[in-house]
C-alpha cells in the first residue's frame, strides 16, 4: 500500500518593518533599527531550526496629507547590510532579502546577492518585488516609472539577467594557485552579454561562482502575471493566502503552472505569512488575540485606514460617534490623502457605501465598524499544541508548504513560538531537530540548478 509521505513544514520568520500590524508601542517592543533586534530574531529562529530569516522592504515613507505618518516613522534600514551582518552571527539559517526589481540594476543586484552568498557560506535568497505604486518611484531617478505589466516584464528580465551573471563563472574558474601563479583559469571567466527591451549590458562579472551557484529566488505578488513569473522563475512564493478554501486552489494552481513551465512537482514552495496568539488555555489565547487587535486598531490607525478608502480627512470625526455619511472622494484629479500604501479596495465608492449600510443595519460607531471591516483575525490562536496541530494540518492538507511566522512585537515576539510550539512540531516530526546541510537550498530541499554557460544561451 502506498502512503503519501508526510510533508515537512518549512518555516521562515520575518521582520516586516513598522506598519499597521506592528505593535511598536508595546512594552516589550525594541528598536526596529538596532542590530541587536535583528540578531535576536535571527538567532532565536535558528535555535528553532527555522529555514530562513526574511526582511521586507519599504522604499518610501508613507504620507498622510503630505506629511509622514506614525506607522513608518521608525523606518526600515537597508536590507543587504543587515543580512550581511547577520551572516556573521548565525551559521545555518537562510538570509532572504526583499529587493525591488523595478528600481535596481541587474549587475548591482547580482553582485550584492552573490557577495551575500559568499559571506554566508551559501545562505542567500532574494525576494523579488516589483513595488506597489508610483509614489515609491518618486525616490528614484526615473520617477513613477513603469505600469504594472511592464514592471513584471522588467522583473522577468531582471531575474533572467541576474541568473546569467551568476552563471558567468564556472565552479573551477577561480584557481588562486600560489605555486603556479595562476589566479583565474580562463581569462573569459565572468564574461556576459545581455540585450533585451529592458537591459543592454555586456562585460565581465566580478564575483566568482557563489556556494549556491544561484541564490534562492522568492517571489511575492499574486496577479496572473505575478503567478506566471513565479511559476517560471521562483523557488519560493511568499503568499497572502491562509484560508484553506483560497490556499488550496492557489497551491494547486501554482504547482500546475510550474509543471507547465517544465518544472518538477514540488519545485516551488509556497509560504503564507502567519501570526499567532498562544495561551495556557484556549480562552487565554483568545484574550491575547483580542488584545493584539485592540492595540493594532489604535485611534490613529483607524483614522488612516478609513482615510485610505474615503480619501478624505476624517480627523474631525469622533471614533465613538456615527459613521460619516459622506461619499468617498474618487474624482481622478483629487490628490490622494494617503500615499504609499497599496490600494486594497479597487472601488472605493462602493466600499464606503457598503460600510455605511452595514453601520446603519448594526448601529455601529466608527470604532466598531473598524473592528468589523479592518481588523484581521490572528491566524493561529490556541494552546501551543493546538497551534502546532493546526499548522501541521494546514500543511498536510496542501494549504501550503510552510509559513512565514511574523510576530507583531520585535524582537521578542518569536521567543514564545520557538520555546513552546517548535518542540511540539518537532515531536510530530513536522520540523527538523538538526540542520541537515549548510546552504539555504539544503534547508529547503531544493536542487542546485544546473549552470548554463554563456555559450549555451
Ligand atoms: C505577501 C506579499 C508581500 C509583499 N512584500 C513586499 C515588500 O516587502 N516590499 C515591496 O516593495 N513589495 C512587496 N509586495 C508587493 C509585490 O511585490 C507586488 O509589487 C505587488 O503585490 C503587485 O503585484 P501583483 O499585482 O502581482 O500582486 C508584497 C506582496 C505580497 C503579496
Amino acid at each position: 500500500m502506498s502512503t503519501t509521505p508526510r510533508k515537512r513544514m518549512i518555516l521562515a520568520t520575518a521582520i516586516i518593518g513598522v506598519n499597521e500590524h506592528t505593535l511598536w508601542e508595546h512594552p516589550d517592543a525594541g528598536s526596529q533599527t538596532a542590530f541587536s533586534s535583528f540578531r535576536h530574531v535571527a538567532q532565536t529562529a535558528e535555535r528553532g531550526m527555522f529555514d530562513y530569516f526574511f526582511l521586507a522592504e519599504g522604499l518610501a515613507i508613507r504620507e498622510r496629507a503630505r506629511r509622514p505618518f506614525d506607522h513608518d516613522i521608525a523606518g526600515r534600514p537597508d536590507t543587504l547590510p543587515v543580512l550581511a551582518a547577520l551572516a556573521a552571527v548565525t551559521e545555518h539559517i537562510g538570509l532572504v532579502g526583499t529587493l525591488n526589481a523595478t528600481f535596481n540594476e541587474p549587475y548591482e543586484l547580482a553582485r550584492q546577492l552573490a557577495t551575500l552568498d559568499h559571506l554566508s557560506g551559501g545562505r542567500a535568497g532574494w525576494n523579488v518585488v516589483t513595488s506597489f505604486d508610483a509614489f515609491t518611484g518618486q525616490n528614484f531617478r526615473r520617477g513613477g516609472f513603469l505600469p504594472h505589466s511592464q514592471r513584471y516584464e522588467r522583473a522577468e528580465e531582471m531575474v533572467a539577467t541576474v541568473q546569467k551573471l551568476w552563471d558567468s563563472w564556472a565552479d573551477d574558474d577561480l584557481v588562486a594557485d600560489k605555486d603556479s601563479g595562476v589566479f583565474v583559469r580562463d581569462a573569459n571567466a565572468g564574461a556576459y552579454e545581455h540585450h533585451s527591451s529592458q537591459f543592454d549590458i555586456r562585460g565581465q562579472f566580478t564575483v566568482p561562482r557563489s556556494p549556491q551557484g544561484r541564490p534562492v529566488i522568492v517571489q511575492a505578488g499574486v496577479s496572473p502575471r505575478g503567478r506566471d513569473f513565479a511559476a517560471s522563475s521562483a523557488d519560493v512564493i511568499f503568499s497572502p493566502f491562509l484560508k484553506l478554501e483560497q490556499a488550496q486552489p492557489f497551491h494547486a494552481d501554482m504547482n500546475a503552472r510550474a509543471v507547465a513551465h517544465g518544472r518538477g512537482e514540488g519545485a516551488l514552495k509556497i509560504l503564507p505569512s502567519a501570526n499567532f496568539a498562544i495561551g495556557d488555555t484556549e480562552a487565554e489565547a483568545r484574550d491575547k488575540a483580542r488584545h493584539i487587535i485592540e492595540q493594532q486598531l489604535s485611534p490613529r490607525a483607524i483614522q488612516v485606514r478609513f482615510e485610505q478608502v474615503w480619501n478624505r480627512d476624517l480627523s474631525g470625526y469622533d471614533l465613538d460617534g456615527p459613521v460619516p455619511e459622506i461619499e468617498a472622494e474618487t474624482s481622478p484629479d483629487a490628490p490622494q490623502i494617503i500615499q504609499g500604501r497599496a490600494l486594497i479596495h479597487s472601488d472605493r465608492a462602493a466600499t464606503v457605501r457598503e460600510w455605511q449600510q452595514l453601520a446603519r443595519e448594526k448601529n455601529l460607531t466608527l470604532r466598531q465598524l473598524a473592528h468589523e471591516v479592518i481588523a484581521t483575525p490572528l491566524d493561529f490562536v490556541g494552546t501551543p499544541s493546538q497551534v502546532a496541530e493546526r499548522m501541521d494540518d494546514f500543511v498536510q492538507a496542501n494549504g501550503s508548504d510552510g509559513f512565514v511566522v511574523s510576530p507583531e512585537v520585535v524582537p521578542a515576539g518569536i521567543d514564545e513560538f520557538v520555546d513552546r510550539v517548535i518542540p511540539i512540531l518537532q515531536e510530530r516530526g513536522a520540523v527538523r531537530t538538526e540542520y541537515e546541510g549548510t546552504t539555504l537550498r539544503d534547508n529547503l530541499g531544493l536542487q542546485v540548478p544546473a549552470r548554463v554557460p554563456a555559450r549555451a544561451r
